[in-house]
C-alpha cells in the first residue's frame, strides 16, 4: 500500500542521500558560530545530511563525537580540531573504517598525513604576519603590544603567534609587552585585557592591542573604554575574522585592522568530497582560503554586506 511505498521510495532516497558527522569545536566566538551557520547551508545546498556535533571546546569530546559517527558508519567525517596534537589514534580508527576525515579551519601535528584527505584552513602563520607588517608601518615600527592568544595548543594561536613574531623580530622598536590567552573568547579577551591595563601603568604604557580573533578584540575595546581611555586611537586594535562587530567597531573609530577568515570551510571541504567520492580524484592535501586585510575605510560597506549573514 502507500505507506509501504513511501516508505520504499524514503529508503532509496536516504541511500543516495550523504551522511557526514562534524565534529565543531564550540560557540566560542561569533566566527564559530558563523562557520557553524554556513555548514549547515552549503550541506543543505548539495542534499547532504550534516550531524554537528558540539565538543565545547575539549577534544575528548571530540573524540568521542568521532568514535560515535565511525560507529554509526556515516560516510565522511569533517573536524575542526580544537587542538593541533592527540589525533593520530582516532583518526586511524577512522581510516580503518574506511571514512574519509576532512580538516576544516584548524590544522593537526601528525607524521601520517594518510589519516587525513585533506584541510581546508587559511594561512593562519600569513594572518599573524600581515596583522603585524599593518601595524610595524602604522606606528613607524615602534610599538609595545599586549597580546592575547587564542586557545592554548590550537594551530591557528600558535601560527598567528608565529607569524607576528617574526614581524616583531624585524622591528627592534616593537616588542610584545604582555602575552596571554584569551581562549578565543570575548569575556576572556575582557578579564586578560583588564589585567595588562592594570600591570602597564593604567593603560599608558600600551601601544596596541594585537589580538588571534575579533571576539577577544571586542572584549579588549570594552576594557579599554572603561578604564577611560580610547580604542583605536590610544591603543591601537589589531585581529584576525572579519565578522560584523569587528567592522561595526572599526567604522566606529574603536579598532583598526582585521584580517578576514572566511566562514566557508564546508562548501570546499564538500566539493572535494564529493569529487573523491564520485571517481576517486584525491584532493590536494591543503585546500588554502583566501586572507583579506580590511581597514576603517570600508568598514561600514562590509558590515553591511555581512550582518544577515552571521
Ligand atoms: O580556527 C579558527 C578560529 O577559531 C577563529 O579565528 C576563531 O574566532 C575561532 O574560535
Amino acid at each position: 500500500g502507500m505507506a509501504a511505498l513511501m516508505l520504499s521510495s524514503g529508503a532509496a532516497y536516504a541511500q543516495n542521500k550523504m551522511t557526514i558527522g562534524f565534529s565543531q569545536v564550540g560557540s566560542e566566538s561569533g566566527w564559530r558560530a558563523a562557520e557553524t551557520k554556513v555548514s549547515k547551508i552549503e550541506a543543505e545546498k548539495r542534499g547532504v545530511d550534516l550531524k554537528i556535533s558540539d565538543a565545547q571546546q575539549k577534544q575528548e569530546n571530540q573524540i568521542r563525537a568521532v568514535r560515535s559517527f565511525i560507529a554509526q558508519g556515516v560516510d565522511a567525517i569533517f573536524i575542526a580540531p580544537v587542538v593541533s596534537t592527540g589525533w593520530d589514534a582516532v583518526l586511524k580508527e577512522a581510516k580503518d573504517a574506511k571514512i574519509p576525515v576532512v580538516l576544516l579551519d584548524r590544522s593537526i601535528d601528525t607524521k601520517d598525513e594518510s589519516l587525513y584527505l585533506t584541510a581546508v584552513t587559511s594561512d593562519t602563520v600569513y594572518e599573524g604576519k600581515v596583522a603585524g607588517e599593518w601595524l610595524a608601518k602604522e606606528t613607524g615600527g615602534k610599538c609595545n603590544v599586549v597580546e592575547l592568544q587564542g586557545t592554548v595548543g590550537s594551530s591557528p594561536a600558535i601560527n598567528r603567534k608565529k607569524g607576528f613574531d617574526q614581524v616583531v623580530a624585524a622591528n627592534p622598536g616593537m616588542k610584545i609587552v604582555r602575552t596571554q590567552s584569551g581562549d578565543f573568547t570575548r569575556t576572556k579577551g575582557k578579564e586578560v585585557m583588564e589585567s595588562f591595563i592594570k600591570a602597564e601603568g593604567g593603560g599608558k604604557n600600551i601601544c596596541a592591542v594585537y589580538a588571534h580573533n575579533d571576539d577577544m578584540a571586542i572584549g579588549a575595546i570594552q576594557a579599554i573604554k572603561e578604564a577611560g581611555l580610547k580604542p583605536g586611537k590610544d591603543i591601537k586594535i589589531v585581529s584576525i575574522d572579519g565578522v560584523p562587530d569587528i567592522f561595526k567597531a572599526m567604522s566606529d573609530g574603536e579598532a583598526n585592522v582585521t584580517v578576514e577568515l572566511t566562514p566557508n570551510m564546508a562548501g570546499p571541504a564538500l566539493d572535494a568530497l564529493a569529487a573523491f567520492k564520485k571517481d576517486g580524484t584525491a584532493p590536494k592535501k591543503w585546500i588554502q582560503t583566501e586572507s583579506k586585510v580590511f581597514t576603517p575605510e570600508t568598514a561600514k560597506a562590509e558590515y553591511d554586506k555581512r550582518k544577515d549573514l552571521y
